[in-house]
């Protein structure tokens, strides 16, 4: 009898060098504008994903596939070609996901938790530990209350309390295994931060017609930009404090024009000739929260033998007949004034005797545009903000 393995993530980032990294940052896009596509098909209005925390803890997975079942992952999660290809791109950027300065916190966790007589095999063991830092912890899935208790206590202490419940209890039962957790956490402050006194309520429009009061941030500044016409999109970067870390917005230029963006996912998200440019940006602020439930995604994206109880072979993880019961994340994204969390800004006003040059950009997020985050050439977030409900009016 196959028993049920269920695997999990909660938020995810990212880094890079090599050509294995080169490799893993490729498939990191791809597997991003996938995903995006997915959930345009289910529909969520505003969301956001964290593909980098699929990607990781489903690695760490794959470490104890075998045959078919590990091909699967190589293919539907766009996984470097090899499992030690992955392995090695992991073992160099993994470590880079370990910033916890009071301005930049950036950070990666796994762990897997165990039920309490169920047998790892050494070699597996010795992967999580070594390539992911994933140590074991056991737990009684028979008493499932605590057991979800315990998992997600684990799951709060590693992102800043901002994902909350992602295990239901009774998705537990002794059937349970295994659960492979994945946390990422990310705080940051602008490098050009929106002074609080300039956001004012302003329209933000869901199509042509329909607008609501929102917080609309502003910020005159030089930031990296491009206005691309053939795509009729313009893309800003707004980079966070520490380095290598900004976000990317892509604006379409008409109101209702980001169905047509989305078409071409794939490209808005590779590297456009941006340059520097004085640009006038509004912005609202925006939160959203996602739950996401990615077997029936996966199984779309050609994972389906891991799913499958006859099928799966997760021979490397234990020998006991094993299979994926569920996949499932949780995100959330807080974008104001300052950055990606609370923090005090002052502004001192030194007038200065020549103006800046006036503004060769405008940039005026009044209706709905997608955004990414990346460290370097990985996307660790993706969203979408489509309508009020992710805009904050105080
Ligand atoms: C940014 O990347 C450069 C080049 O790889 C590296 O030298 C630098 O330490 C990184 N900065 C931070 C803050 O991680
Ligand atoms: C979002 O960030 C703002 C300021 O950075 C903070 O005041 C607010 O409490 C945050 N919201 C949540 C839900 O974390």
């Amino acid at each position: 009898m196959k028993i049920a393995l269920v695997v999990l993530t909660a938020m995810a980032a990212s880094v890079c060098s090599e050509t294995a990294v080169e490799e893993f940052a490729a498939g990191n896009l791809k597997f991003t504008a996938q995903l995006y596509k997915e959930l345009l098909k289910e529909n969520k209005g505003n969301f956001i994903v964290s593909p980098l925390s699929i990607e990781i803890i489903l690695a760490l997975t794959q470490a104890g596939a075998r045959g078919g079942t590990a091909e699967e992952f190589t293919q539907s999660l766009s996984l470097p070609a090899t499992r030690d290809r992955t392995e090695e791109a992991l073992r160099t950027f993994l470590p880079t996901l370990k910033s916890s300065k009071d301005d930049l916190k950036l950070l990666s966790a796994n762990k897997l938790f165990a039920g309490d007589r169920f047998r790892i095999l050494d070699e597996f063991r010795r992967i999580a530990n070594d390539v992911f830092e994933a140590g074991v912890d056991n737990v009684d899935f028979a008493k499932a209350q605590q057991a979800a208790k315990t998992i997600n206590d684990w799951v709060e202490q590693h992102t800043n309390n901002k994902i909350k419940n992602l295990i239901d209890p009774d998705s537990l039962s002794d059937a349970t295994r295994l659960v492979l957790v994945n946390a990422l956490y990310f705080s940051a402050k602008w490098e050009n931060q929106f002074e609080k006194y300039a956001t004012r309520k302003e329209a933000f429009y869901t199509n042509a017609l329909d607008s609501k009061q929102v917080d609309m941030m502003h910020i005159e500044d030089s930031f990296r930009y491009y206005e691309c016409n053939e795509k009729n999109v313009k893309f800003l970067e707004l980079p966070y404090l520490g380095g290598n870390i900004s976000m990317t917005i892509v604006l379409p230029n008409d109101k209702e024009g980001l169905v047509k963006a989305e078409e071409n996912i794939e490209e808005l998200l590779k590297p456009h000739p941006l340059t520097h440019e004085r640009v006038a940006v509004s912005l609202p602020k925006f939160l959203v929260e996602s739950d996401i439930k990615l077997k029936p995604i996966l199984q779309r994206l050609g994972l389906t033998k891991a799913f499958n109880l006859n099928e799966a072979d997760l021979s490397g993880i234990s020998q006991e007949g094993l299979y994926i019961d569920d996949v499932i994340q949780k995100a959330f994204i807080n974008v104001t004034e300052s950055g990606t969390e609370a923090a005090a800004a002052t502004a001192v006003h030194i007038q200065a005797e020549s103006l800046p040059p006036p503004p060769t950009g405008a940039f005026r997020a009044d209706h709905p545009f997608l955004f990414f985050a990346r460290l370097k050439d990985i996307l660790f977030f993706a969203g979408k903000v489509e309508n009020h409900e992710a805009l904050i009016s105080e």
